[in-house]
């Protein structure tokens, strides 16, 4: 090799070695006749001294470019103790230089590569690669690397095999938009790239390979937020002869490994387990945040004798009143701070929420006029609230309401330090409904995928579609979705009758999934499977909440790369030979 070490790795013992080191210049400066080249790699930095008995040798090192590579070699000696580098793990020793070569000049960088982001992320973006020389970014790739090690060796440990499915396939189940790739074999017919390997790992299931997982990129063409990319990577489990629990000891085993390799911390274990009805009820999420201790309280009982009419007609209309109490914020919300949270209730699609404060001068609320004085009293009391106490009140339909209170308890305890950041918060929610209604499609859709079995006691007792609950489950750490998953259909008559549900009809199914539904004619396990959102692990892992960082070459919101400059237009030829011809040819996007 160039180098004998590299440069985060010498220590007071290795005085007097004589070493190479190569790495990227990260500074330079002539103080006192010498000259000092902190050399850098992934894995550290060291101080390199230049002498003036070298002269040549000490010029030609002020010289260099900064981010210029290079080769030193010389001797490892000590730091007078004054001079050590509490800092740095090698700032007890230096290298006195006796050679330098450059091995490749760089130019002037289009920003400088601080510890901060001074640069703006478009910028970065499009030099990733620079980007990543930062210790601070370069980081959560190490981490990465680690957690996918870490989970590897956990499954394996179970006896998971990881089989690799294929990325040109046919469109699968998670509904979300496909991206699509034309046939040039085959004209005017496309491959879909994996919304996640759904279909595959069940017919693995149905081959005999009962304990399945893989780490797997997936695409989805869908809105981008700072927890999405269209292409990211799930950690894929699946297996036979089991149900929710075992999936679930599975995942839990997974995490356990994590904790335990990657924190050095165990955790405990089961994990706690909330239905989704109970974890909407008191928390108005199906992924709760527990660090924040808040919980939502059912009021009711006290609609009627308010005297407001929102809330009696919400009731009477077959909706709830909800109320959610912040500790010590009465003081704090003046009109000012109160408008904006009503702001934030219609921005949420809501008319509005009720705000009593409880402060030294007694109760107030916008509502005061109508309720009198002694409903705020039994409101308070029932809420839970104390003297120097908010409470905000919700009325309507019941998923609006969940959406209005467990989306203030996640902003007002964020903005008010109402949230314990310093342990974090694992659980399962459980028994989803089955069914969702899409307003923009008007139409049930599976509120998982449409593999997932109902209830079996629901469906056997009749309860309506609407009512009907599922056997899926999500795992939540720190009020974040990581991983979904679900005991499967296995029997081919249950999935056409899931299928009938969703308004698919039998061609439609046999056209899109005939191929997984002949397959379970031939002898199928029951099985059951989930799978983790990967990126989304080590954003919690590495505490930072842009995807962007746990991704080596992420793209933008715009799902692009102004790195590469993908999506980019294609040769008239090469659309030729993919039988696709351009219409309404608008200029290119962002990339
Ligand atoms: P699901 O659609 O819930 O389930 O996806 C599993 C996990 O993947 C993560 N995730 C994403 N992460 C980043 N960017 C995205 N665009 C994105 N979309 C999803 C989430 C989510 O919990 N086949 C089923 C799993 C199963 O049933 O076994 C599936 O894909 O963390």
């Amino acid at each position: 090799m160039m180098r004998s070490h590299t440069c985060g790795q010498l220590r007071a013992e290795d005085e007097g070695r004589r070493v190479r080191l190569a790495g990227w210049v990260n500074r330079v400066r002539n103080l006192g006749g010498f000259c000092f080249l902190d050399l850098r790699d992934r894995y550290g930095m060291i101080q390199v001294v230049f002498e003036p008995e070298r002269q040549e040798l000490m010029d030609a090192a002020g010289r260099l470019h900064m981010e210029s590579v290079i080769l030193v070699e010389g001797v490892v000696r000590r730091r007078p103790g004054s001079m050590a580098n509490q800092e740095l793990a090698t700032g007890e020793i230096e290298l006195l230089a006796e050679s330098c070569k450059l091995l490749s000049r760089a130019d002037v960088l289009p920003f400088t590569l601080e510890a901060e982001d001074t640069a703006g992320e478009d910028l970065r973006l499009k030099h990733r690669y620079l980007d990543l020389r930062r210790p601070t970014k370069s980081r959560y790739l190490l981490l990465r690397h680690r957690m996918a090690q870490a989970v590897r060796r956990t499954l394996d440990g179970l006896e998971f095999l990881e089989v690799e499915t294929p990325i040109l396939m046919k469109s699968t189940p998670e509904g979300a938009r496909d991206y699509l790739v034309p046939s040039r074999i085959h004209a005017g017919c496309f491959y879909a790239l994996p919304q996640s390997p759904q279909t595959y790992k069940q017919l693995l299931m149905v081959s005999g390979f009962d304990r399945y997982f893989q780490i797997v990129k997936c695409f989805r063409d869908e809105d981008l937020r700072s927890d999405r990319q269209p292409e990211f990577t799930q950690i894929d489990i699946e297996l036979s002869f089991g149900d929710e629990l075992d999936v679930q000891d599975t995942a839990e085993a997974v995490m356990a490994g994590l904790f335990r390799e990657i924190k050095g911390e165990e955790l405990p274990l089961p994990l706690p387990r909330l239905t989704w009805r109970e974890a909407m009820d008191r928390f108005g999420s199906d992924k709760p945040d527990l660090r924040i201790p808040l919980e939502i309280r059912e009021l009711g009982a006290l609609a009627a004798s308010s005297n407001f009419g929102v809330f009696q007609q919400a009731l009477e209309q077959g909706g709830v009143l909800r109320g959610l109490v912040f500790p010590g914020l009465a003081e704090e919300f003046s009109r000012k701070k109160i408008d904006a949270l009503q702001d934030y209730a219609r921005h949420l699609g809501g008319q509005g929420v009720v705000v009593v404060r409880w402060t030294a001068e007694g109760l107030s609320s916008q509502i005061g006029k109508f309720t009198g004085e002694e409903w705020l009293k039994s409101a308070v009391a029932a809420a839970g609230a104390t003297q120097g106490d908010l409470l905000v009140l919700a009325a309507g339909e019941y998923r609006l309401v969940c959406k209005l209170l467990g989306n203030m308890r996640l902003r007002l305890a964020k903005e008010h330090g109402l949230l314990d950041a310093s342990a974090h918060k694992l659980l399962w929610v459980t028994d989803f409904p089955m069914f969702e209604y899409d307003d923009e499609e008007q139409r049930w859709m599976a509120a998982h995928h449409p593999f997932t079995q109902p209830n079996a006691e629901q469906l056997a007792a009749g309860v309506p579609e609407s009512d009907l609950l599922s056997r899926g489950y999500d795992l939540v750490m720190d009020g974040q979705e990581i991983a979904g998953g679900s005991v499967r259909i296995h029997e081919r008559e249950m999935q056409a009758r899931v299928f009938r549900m969703l308004g698919i009809s039998d061609e439609e199914a046999q056209e899109k999934f005939g191929f997984l539904l002949e397959a379970f004619r031939y002898g199928t396990p029951p099985h059951a499977g989930c799978a983790f959102g990967f990126d989304r692990l080590v954003m919690i892992f590495g505490g930072t909440e842009n995807i962007r960082d746990v991704i080596a070459f992420p793209k933008t919101n715009r799902a692009a790369s102004p790195m590469d400059g993908c999506p980019g237009r294609v040769d008239a030829r090469q659309l030729d030979e993919l039988h696709l011809k351009i219409v309404g040819d608008k200029p290119g996007g962002d990339a």
